[in-house]
């Protein structure tokens, strides 16, 4: 009698627990869907706004021009910089130089068939590598040669993507006049009112001295 009684105990409690595991399926299965149906729509609009942003991002983003715009300036100080054997500063412009040309390169621009990410890194890796090599050892005659190479890459590439008439040249002037002792390392001689700055390279500049400093 005992045992038949806990037989029927055990079994009613098995019934009340698959009840309650039902239940609770069910439950979770209309949660479930309850999740679904509302995050759909949020979803699919928020991928929208996402898109859209990205769009406006992408507008607002420089393109290549721009970026060569910034490698034309980086390159003009470069030359100068070297002119005057101030080789902190060269190498600076050329990082920054460097640093645009990665930028440039990441746009993945196609240029009349032409992939210029690759270029841009084939002049990285080669005439771009001869510029700091020189840099590195301070040595005007191969930075003049590997500068020169470089424009040389420059303008290769220019005409190869459709762009002849874009020709980059030595800068027979310094890009900006605001940068103070960009140009020469130290005077050499002083006059009265003049000091005379000399770069290694032998550039000779005549600077007035202003009231104050005289
Ligand atoms: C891999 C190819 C490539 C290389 C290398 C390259 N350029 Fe360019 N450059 C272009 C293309 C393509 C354009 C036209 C971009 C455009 O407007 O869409 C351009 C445009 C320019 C412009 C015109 C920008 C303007 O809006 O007026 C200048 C300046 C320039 N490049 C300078 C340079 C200099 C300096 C170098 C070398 C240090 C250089 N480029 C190296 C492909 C190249």
């Amino acid at each position: 009698m005992k045992y038949t009684t806990g037989l029927w105990g055990a079994l009613i409690l098995c019934v009340v627990l698959i009840a309650m595991l039902f239940w609770k399926i069910f439950s979770l299965n209309s949660q479930v869907r309850n999740l679904g149906a509302p995050n759909d729509g949020t979803l699919q609009e928020s991928l929208k706004r996402v898109q859209a942003e990205l769009a406006s991002v992408k507008e607002l983003a420089p393109g290549l021009g721009e970026y060569m715009t910034t490698i034309q300036l980086h390159a003009g100080k470069l030359w100068f910089a070297a002119k005057a054997s101030n080789w902190e500063l060269s190498q600076y412009e050329l990082d920054e130089l460097k640093e645009t040309m990665e930028a440039a390169k990441a746009l993945n621009a196609e240029k009349n068939g032409v992939k210029i990410s690759n270029v841009l890194d084939s002049v990285l890796q080669t005439q771009v590598a001869q510029l700091a090599e020189s840099i590195k050892r301070k040595s005007p005659a191969e930075f003049q040669k590997s500068y020169d190479d470089t424009l040389s890459a420059c303008n290769g590439c220019h005409a190869e993507a459709g762009y002849k008439f874009i020709h980059i040249v030595r800068p027979s002037s310094p890009p900006v006049t605001n940068q103070s002792r960009l140009f020469m390392t130290k005077p050499v001689t002083k006059t009265l009112n003049m000091e005379c700055w000399r770069s290694k390279s032998l550039n000779i500049r005549w600077k007035k001295l202003s009231n104050t400093q005289a």
